[in-house]
Order: C-alpha cells, then structure tokens, then sequence
C-alpha cells in the first residue's frame, strides 16, 4: 500500500519504518526541515533501539523516504496517518492545533478517495472535529479513522510489529478492510486487531495510560505506607502481583512516573471528563500522589544532611525512564530543579539524555562524561533512572570517589542489606 506518516517523532517515524518494513511504500513527513534533511542523511533525531538500522535498511531498500512537502506525499497516497504532537494546552487539556492543521493540508492535497488516520492520542470528538475540517476543503471522499498508538518508547519497534492489539475506530467498511489489510503482517501471532467505533478507540488509548499511571501511583502511596510502618514493599509487591487478578507489571514504586504520554494524557483525560460534566476523582488523586512523589528523596535528602546547601550530588539518570533520550515531564527535572533551588551543586551522567538535559538546565550543573566521573568528590548519589549500566556498579569504587557515601536509591535497584553491609547509608522507596 502507498502510506503517508505525518510528524516523525516516537510514533511516526518507528510506525513509518515499520509499515515499510512489511513492504508497503512510505513517505514520512516532517514540517521540521531539520529533522527531514538529517534523515535523509541516514541519521535518526530521536534514540530508540533498533531505529536506526531499520530506517536505513527501508530506505536503501526504497521504500521509505521523506519530505516536507505533505501536499505531494497525500497525493501520492491512500492512507495517511497523522502522528503529530498533541502537547498539553495551557489549561491541561490536549492541544489539536497540529492534528488540525495537518488534517486541512491533507485535506487541500487531496486528489481522490483517501483514508485519514490519527494516531495521534487526542480526545473523544476529535474524529468528527478532524472530519469537519476535511470536508470544509474538499469535495473528494474520505473516511477518518482513530488508530491510537500503544508502544512504548525504548521498546518502540518490538511493540509495533508484536502489538497486544490493533485498535481501530472506523465508520465504514471500505476504511474498515484497508485498515484490516494494513496490520495483518503484524498480528500474525493472534493479537487481535479490535474494530470499535471512532471515540470507544479515541477513550480506549486515555484509559490504558490512566490506568498504567494509576498503578505506578497506587504503589507510590503503598511504598509510602511501608516507609512509615516499616514495612517492605518488595515482599509486598510480590504477593500482590502473584494474584493472576492483578499480575506483576506497572507495580515498581519509584520517583514518579514521567514522560511525553502520562501526564498529559492524564490531564487531558481530567479534563475532558470534566468538560461532560463528570468528575473523574480518581485521576486528580493519581496525579497528586505523582506530584508529590517527585519531591519525596530530595526532602528525604534535606532530613539525612540538615540543609543542602552547599552539597555536591551526583545524580545518575535524567531520561524520563531507560532506553531514551526524551526527558519530557521527567521526574529528574522536579529532582534536579530541587536539588538546586536548596543550594546543592549537580554533577550528572545519563547515557543519551545530556544533549536535551542541556536543554534544559544550560550550565546549572556539571555533566559528567561517564557515571563513575558524576561521583567524584559527591556527598550523595541519587539514583533516578534505572539504565542497566547503574545495576551492577563497583560499588568498592564508588565509596572511594564520593566524599560521603550516601545513596539515595529512586529505583530500589539494589539490595539494602548489602549496601549497608558494604559501608553505604542507603535510602530506596518503602523498603526498611
Ligand atoms: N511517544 C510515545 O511513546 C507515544 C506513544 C503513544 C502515543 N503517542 C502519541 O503520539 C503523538 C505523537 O507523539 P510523539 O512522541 O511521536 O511526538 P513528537 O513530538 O516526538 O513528534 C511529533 C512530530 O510531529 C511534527 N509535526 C508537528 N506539526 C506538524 C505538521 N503540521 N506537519 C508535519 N509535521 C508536524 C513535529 O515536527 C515532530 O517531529 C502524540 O499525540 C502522543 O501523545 C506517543
């Protein structure tokens, strides 16, 4: 099939990559000329494993380029996917500027019957708005379908092409067996693709990230309580997880969760309910708890020191979780941001987030060339991102680097017991 992918981020540039790798012809398209000029110099703009190596292999192969010219790309195609960003708006809902405005370029392009698919996560009703706009400009036919994009980055292309399921809104059946046809090479191994109507999919993608960050917030506070009654919540995740009702994923208490999705799904979620009158009291407690849980270690950090002032801590981890780059809503930058804001001095190492992180916090810390480069001369070690490089250290090393040996463990990724054996004062998440 002929396919244009609007916006080359997370979603489009690995769905893009991976329609073409099951053989369709793609264009994917970008309004960022930068971002389009470096992927045709075979360079990808994100971090996400395996990427890179199959962008290269669909392009030499040609059956994936890009452009930023959109009008040419939806002439040339029959079904166009938008993956643009739909960033939190100034009141917390989702911003539809970008969909909107890819959906009336593809609308003033069109040369034909075309099929219009957003996989971009955007509120109930965003179907019809996108719908509306299409029909404003164009006399041909067209159907719009919501495709809402599950995968999850650092896992982004074993998700694509092994799906748990295929999510389709759709309203007629020419778009419905298009769509069918589309994700058969990737639900071959009996994942079903689910065809419902345009907002139970639009709901369906917020439900499933609300639900995932309800999780990570229901252990927080259970974490929370083990702090205080002493507790372990390592032996009590497990019994809880071994419940088939329940199982073992999303339970890891932790620094809050983060990232380009969460968050503003759930604000927008919150938001939308609350615009149909509803109250979604769940969520606003969900993303209380979030909050707060983002500035626990560093007031755990001031109670073990007196005052930060003055302090040098060495934080391994900036990216919102491991294998990426993306540091959106980063539970690392509340960390950092308070780390500073009491006077301590930052010296920090994250494998492939320091470019954005100096985006982000310009010369207000030092970063560190490798994690062991981070300690030198440190009173306390945070630990915020659970890169697999950072489980297995030498610690005997680490003590000899850092001034003080105090670790304050935001992943609960090593053994208390142990670590007070080796000499370290150590701190994790609701364990004694
Ligand atoms: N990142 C994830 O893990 C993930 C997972 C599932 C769903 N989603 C959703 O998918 C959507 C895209 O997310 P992302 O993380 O890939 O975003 P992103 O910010 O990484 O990429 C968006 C891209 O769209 C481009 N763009 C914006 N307006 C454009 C226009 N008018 N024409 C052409 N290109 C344009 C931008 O330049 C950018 O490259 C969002 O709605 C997000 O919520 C993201």
């Amino acid at each position: 099939m002929k396919i244009a992918v609007v916006g080359t981020g997370y979603v489009g540039l690995v769905a893009g990559a991976c329609f073409a790798e099951s053989g369709n012809d793609v264009t994917c398209v970008d309004k960022d000329a930068a971002k389009i000029r470096m992927l045709r110099r075979g360079k990808i703009p994100i971090y996400e494993p395996g990427l890179e190596e199959l962008v290269r292999r669909n392009r030499a192969e040609g059956r994936l380029t890009f452009t930023t010219a959109l009008d040419r790309a939806t002439r040339a195609s029959d079904i166009v996917f938008i993956a643009v960003g739909t960033p939190m708006g100034e009141d917390g809902s989702a911003d539809l500027q970008q969909v909107l405005d890819v959906a009336r370029g593809v609308a003033r392009a069109m040369n034909g019957y075309k099929v219009v698919v957003n996989k971009s996560t955007v509120p109930v009703g965003t179907a019809v708005k996108v719908r509306d706009v299409i029909r404003r400009e164009t006399t041909h036919p067209f159907s719009v379908v919501s495709n809402p994009e599950f995968l999850k980055q650092g896992a982004a292309l074993e998700d694509f092409m092994k799906p748990d399921r295929v999510v389709i809104g759709a309203e007629d059946p020419r778009s419905t067996e298009l769509m069918k046809e589309l994700y058969a090479p990737f639900t071959r191994t009996g994942a079903p693709i689910m065809v419902m109507d345009c907002a139970s999919a639009e709901l369906a993608k917020y439900a499933a990230n609300a639900m995932l960050a309800a999780r990570v917030s229901f252990m927080n506070e259970i974490a929370n309580v083990c702090d205080t009654v002493g507790a372990n919540v390592d032996e009590v995740r497990m019994a809880v997880a071994s419940d088939r009702r329940i199982g073992p994923s999303f339970l890891f208490p932790g620094v809050g969760y983060g990232g380009s999705c969460f968050p503003k799904d759930v604000k927008a979620l919150l938001k939308f309910s609350h615009e149909h009158k509803y109250d979604f009291q769940i969520l606003r407690a969900v993303e209380a708890v979030n909050e707060a849980q983002k500035g626990r270690m560093v007031a755990r950090m001031e109670k073990h020191f007196g005052s930060l002032k003055g302090r040098q801590i060495a934080v391994w981890g900036l990216s919102f979780k491991p294998k990426t780059d993306d540091m959106r809503e980063a539970p690392a930058i509340t960390i950092v941001n308070g780390l500073l804001a009491r006077g301590a001095r930052v010296s920090a190492f994250d494998p492939e987030a320091e470019k954005i992180a100096r985006g982000i916090f310009g010369s207000r810390i030092t970063y560190s060339a490798g994690a062991y480069d981070a300690l030198k001369g440190a009173d306390a070690l945070i630990v915020v991102t659970e890169w697999n490089e950072f489980r297995r250290p030498d610690f005997a090393k680490m003590k000899r680097l850092m001034r003080t040996a105090v670790i304050f463990d935001g992943r609960n990724i090593y053994n208390p017991a142990a670590m007070r054996a080796l000499g370290f004062t150590y701190y994790s998440v609701g364990r004694p």
